[in-house]
């Protein structure tokens, strides 16, 4: 290349590109941390460095909307370092991470000192969520300015134990958000009917993992569904239903849709790929909120995706200690295990075996989640003008989960042990390699918050007439 001037930092040479529309070869050239052409080799400007990707399917990094850092607090199940070189080696390159970090992210100055954490570890880029409860009501808008992703809302107890907003609250919450135009992600899991069972059921000496199971049958996360919409549809909030575990919950969440309710939903590989059959063997590590059901409750799920009823694939990293995970009473396990690193090689198996179209993959893991929050095309897409956030992988190379090989700190999932077909060779994100040859070679602190990209369209608020804010400020 001598005398003639770089004009990419990196062209990408060999590869198969996948978008969500066409699968194709062609080279990428990469400016400034930017896609700057797609084509033919021979139209690639000179650049200062080539990487050959011949053999390999370039992806559009992973964008994984529910993913739990745990820092500050929990540092010793993960922290933003460990988290995000997890995301990376799973060709993850946004990560949304959820607001249950102690203190709880439920005012501006706790989301500040959490950015400031994530922007000195992160390897990948990432949003951050804020709680919307009792406890953030007053700062919904000064939360919105400092910068988040979105909202979470618990409707359900989980792990932290965040107290679940009344339907009262959860009006006059959602009421507050909508002018925003941010989007609500809810844990829709009604919390009177599963906390009444559980009692029952310890009441009658059931401590066995599918007694978990039981305390949360699909109807209770069936009518938080249903409430859920009902108070968007009124007040014009935008809400996200996370981690979709039964084929119960895609009634209420189509009827949404077709009502024009602006409701997104996403389900993640454990509800697709594990069941009941499988808790005589995990035990506690397989204890997750909400549970992993019933066998036929996959093939729903998995139609769900091809007709876009569910539109996103996320993983609801949940990483624990092994004490943590395998204590002898079910109720004293903690809910939840790692999955950022693993998604995208089990999605690709199921790929491999034909189960699901490589191209809707794309649209699920990386397209869907952009648009649902307002980052695409900057982020999700290969296309001129993108953000180079690139996961490079072998579409054929065949492997087996070893927990004790994950980045993540903890090492203990109920994926141990699994074959799966797609091996993650390469990651980058905005042009810099994160992972090379499988090696981490990014550096901490890379990541950036992704809200200052954020576009979310118009706000439409409803009967804002009728809003809290709106009748107490009446005078007769
Ligand atoms: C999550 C956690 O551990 O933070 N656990 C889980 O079982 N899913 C919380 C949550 O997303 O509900
Ligand atoms: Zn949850």
């Amino acid at each position: 290349m001598a005398g003639i001037e770089p004009i990419a930092d990196l062209v990408i040479h060999g590869g198969e590109v996948v978008t969500s529309a066409a699968r194709f070869p062609a080279s990428i050239a990469i400016r400034n941390g930017k896609i700057a052409a797609i084509g033919a080799p021979e139209t690639m400007p000179p650049a200062a460095e080539t990487l050959d990707a011949t053999g390999l399917a370039i992806l559009p990094g992973g964008i994984d909307v529910h993913v739990h850092f745990r820092d500050p607090g929990y540092t010793h199940k993960e922290d933003w370092a460990s988290g995000t070189t997890a995301a990376a080696f799973g060709g993850v390159t946004t990560v949304f991470d959820m607001p249950n970090t102690i203190p709880t992210v439920a005012t501006p100055e706790i989301l500040a000192a959490k950015h400031a954490i994530a922007a000195e570890k992160a390897y990948v880029d990432y949003g951050l969520y804020a709680v919307l409860g009792e406890e953030s009501l007053a700062h919904v808008e000064a939360l919105a300015e400092g910068g988040v992703i979105g909202f979470k809302l618990y409707m359900g107890n989980t792990f932290g134990r965040i107290p679940s907003p009344d339907t009262g609250a959860m009006l006059e919450l959602f009421e507050r958000v909508a002018p925003t135009g941010l989007r609500v992600s809810l844990h829709a899991e009604t919390n009177s009917i599963m906390e009444r069972r559980e009692r029952r059921l310890r009441e009658a000496g059931r401590n066995d993992p599918l007694a978990h199971v039981e305390s949360r049958p699909a109807v209770v996360a069936v009518e938080a569904v249903e409430r859920a919409a009902t108070l968007a549809e009124w007040t014009g909030a935008r809400i996200h239903i996370l981690h979709i575990s039964s084929k119960e919950e895609l009634r209420p969440l189509a009827e949404a849709k077709a009502r024009g309710v602006d409701i997104t939903g996403e389900t993640g590989p454990h509800y697709l790929m594990l069941s009941t059959d499988d808790y005589e063997r995990f035990k506690g590590v397989i204890r997750v909120n909400p549970p992993v059901r019933e066998a036929n409750c996959q093939e729903p799920l998995w139609q769900a995706l091809k007709d876009g009823t569910i539109d996103m694939i996320a993983t609801d990293h949940a990483p624990h200690t092994p004490e943590e995970k395998t204590r002898p009473v079910i109720w004293n396990c903690d809910c939840g295990f790692p999955g950022v690193e693993m998604q995208m090689p089990l999605m690709l198996t199921a790929v491999a075996e034909g189960r699901l179209d490589l191209c809707d993959y794309v649209r699920l893991s990386s397209e869907a989640p952009a648009k649902s929050f307002g980052l695409y095309p900057q982020k999700g897409a290969i296309i001129p003008g993108a953000d180079a956030d690139l996961a490079i992988f072998d579409l054929g190379q065949k492997w087996a989960i070893d927990d004790a090989e994950i980045h993540s700190l903890s090492r203990i999932s109920p994926w141990d042990g699994r074959k799966v077909q797609g091996r993650l060779k390469h990651t980058l994100v905005r042009g810099a390699f994160v992972v090379r040859d499988e090696t981490l070679v990014g550096s901490r602190g890379h990541g950036r918050s992704v809200h200052a990209i954020q576009h979310m369209p118009t706000p439409e608020p409803r009967n804002a007439d009728k809003t809290m804010a709106a009748v107490t400020a009446k005078r007769s």
